[in-house]
């Protein structure tokens, strides 16, 4: 357990400082809300596992409502936070500390919960099935999950070697579709997160920092583990990126 402990702290040390803390960008996030279609003017908005909460602001920008950003984590809440006051929208930002497993909020009580990159931290199924009475009937729940691309029998072994031991859960996008329609949600679409969505606010920062990393655990054989498998996870990206992906999926509750 204090293993566990330790390794994730250093996880933790090298995703920190990021701008975003998993693929995504601007443009993904406001072409998912282009799908939530007939939100109310002043929608309530819960994202989870917002992490510093890039795409928090871009909610904040493009709607008029209240936006609850939970995280697990005091140091991506606080980066956030100083997104928010650097916006002046702390009226319309509520920045809260929890655990996505056992949100305390009101049932029915929102018309959109949106979800980049987190919802895999406890089952993408579940997710679904957990949130869902947060949302009101016919409120929606977007979200982005890791899934392959290429058909199995093109998956090139080397990549599916590294995702059967890092994301064993990784599926298609048919499969997550189906998540979906078996829990109640009708889905609105869903669309591939550009290479681009990969690089520049995610990878290319979190390559910078490798080298200082390795200076840093120099004589840290177990964190230096940590650094390499962090950059095996960069250079599967750049060979094998074709093959799978980010798919944003736009589901609506039913009633
Ligand atoms: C891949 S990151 C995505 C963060 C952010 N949405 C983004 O796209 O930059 C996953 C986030 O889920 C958060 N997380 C992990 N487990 C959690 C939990 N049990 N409850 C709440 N947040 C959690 C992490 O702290 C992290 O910020």
């Amino acid at each position: 357990m204090e293993e566990n402990a330790r390794l994730w702290d250093i996880f933790l040390d090298v995703q920190s400082g990021l701008p975003r803390q998993g693929p995504g960008c601007a443009d993904a996030t406001r072409r998912a809300l282009a799908l939530c279609v007939g939100l109310p003017d002043r929608p309530r908005v819960l994202d989870v596992g917002c992490g510093p909460g890039m795409q928090t602001m871009v909610l904040a920008q493009e709607l008029d409502g209240q936006i609850t950003a939970v995280d697990l984590y005091e140091e991506y809440l606080e980066q956030l936070k100083a997104r928010v006051a650097a916006a002046g929208v702390m009226d319309r930002i509520e920045v809260l500390a929890g655990d996505m497993n056992d949100l305390a909020l009101p049932e029915h009580h929102f018309d959109l919960i949106w979800a980049e990159g987190s919802a895999y931290n406890m089952g993408f199924a579940n997710a679904l099935e957990a949130w869902k009475p947060l949302l009101k009937p016919g409120g929606y729940l977007a979200a982005t999950e890791l899934v392959w691309l290429a058909p199995a029998p093109e998956r090139p072994a080397e990549a599916v070697a590294f995702w059967d031991g890092e994301y064993p859960a990784m599926t298609d996008v048919q499969t997550v579709a189906s998540m979906f329609r078996d829990r109640g949600y009708k889905l609105a679409g869903h669309f591939t997160l550009p290479d681009t969505a990969w690089w520049d606010d995610y990878y290319a920062p979190l390559a910078d920092k490798l080298p200082m990393l390795r200076q840093k655990y120099r004589d840290d054989d177990e964190a230096l583990g940590v650094v390499e498998m962090t950059q095996r996870e960069i250079e599967m990206r750049r060979k094998f990126g074709d093959s799978y992906g980010y798919e944003f999926f736009v589901g609506r509750r039913g009633g």
